[in-house]
């Protein structure tokens, strides 16, 4: 293991562990840094969820980027994020896996991989993100969480097969820093396209639900920010945060 990559056997997040090294004064987390662990006892999901962590059962890990983006990309960057946890999941397990903008991992409508995106922003510049990726690997039905607001599968699920932890973790450190090279190399265009090609909700009728309302409509693309279009029986919208579904929520 490198200087750039810390490993726990517990931690709390990595992602707050990665945000504490990138805040650093002194040995601020470099471009690139990896922090990750074996289990994270308050693992967290988007919209202040909880990302239930055991050991053994995922790989939970966030990496230190310093890109040279205005704020309004950094859609940009969780859509990245999501191609090299794809990436990783069908390299280890031959498995076609999906995205569901912004930050789903599905196995056949079902989630096996999510992605939480941060930013430190200081006068109105990126001093850094921390990409956050959970990825199900041997988790069974039992030790999922019972109320979950989107149906979850794992590689374990999927195949009936256990998978290396170490193996998935390996795979997804190489997938993120090459999605990474990519993007910095220009690829932006070509990364958008592949993520809407895999994205299982484009053309679909859709659900979202945000903090003020609940509305549906047609998802019809993703634009150059990363953020989703929706068109609805009246008008056109992007969506700028919220949760997306199939079904209506509860
Ligand atoms: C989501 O689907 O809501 C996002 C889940 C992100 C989970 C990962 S696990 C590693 C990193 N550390 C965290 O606390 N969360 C992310």
């Amino acid at each position: 293991m490198s200087t750039l990559h810390r490993h726990f056997e517990s931690i709390g997040s990595t992602n707050e562990e990665a945000k504490a090294w990138a805040r650093n004064a002194s040995t601020p987390a470099p471009h690139g840094a990896i922090v990750s662990a074996a289990e994270q006892t308050s693992g967290r999901g988007r919209r202040g969820r909880d990302w239930v962590s055991p050991a053994g059962k995922g790989v939970y890990l966030s990496i230190v980027w310093r890109p040279k983006i205005a704020p309004p990309q950094i859609g940009q960057l969780t859509i990245v994020t999501a191609l090299a946890g794809a990436r990783a999941l069908k390299e280890i397990s031959g498995l076609n896996i999906d995205t569901k903008w912004p930050n789903d991992l599905l196995y056949q409508r079902k989630k096996i991989g999510g992605i939480l995106c941060e930013a430190e922003i200081r006068n109105g510049e990126i001093e850094f993100v921390v990409a956050g990726v959970g990825l199900n690997a041997n988790f069974a039905p039992e030790d999922l969480p019972k109320r979950l607001v989107f149906p979850a599968t794992s590689l374990l699920m999927a195949t009936g097969k256990p998978f290396s932890t170490a193996a998935l973790q390996s795979a997804c450190i190489q997938a993120l820093h090459a999605e990474y090279a990519r993007y910095d190399s220009g690829n932006w265009s070509t990364q958008r396209a592949e993520f809407i090609r895999r994205c299982a909700i484009i053309g679909e009728h859709v659900f979202v639900r945000d903090e003020q309302q609940e509305y549906s409509g047609i998802a019809t693309n993703i634009d150059n920010d990363g953020i989703l279009i929706i068109q609805t029986a009246t008008e056109t919208r992007r969506v700028l945060s919220g949760d997306v579904s199939f079904e209506k929520q509860n």
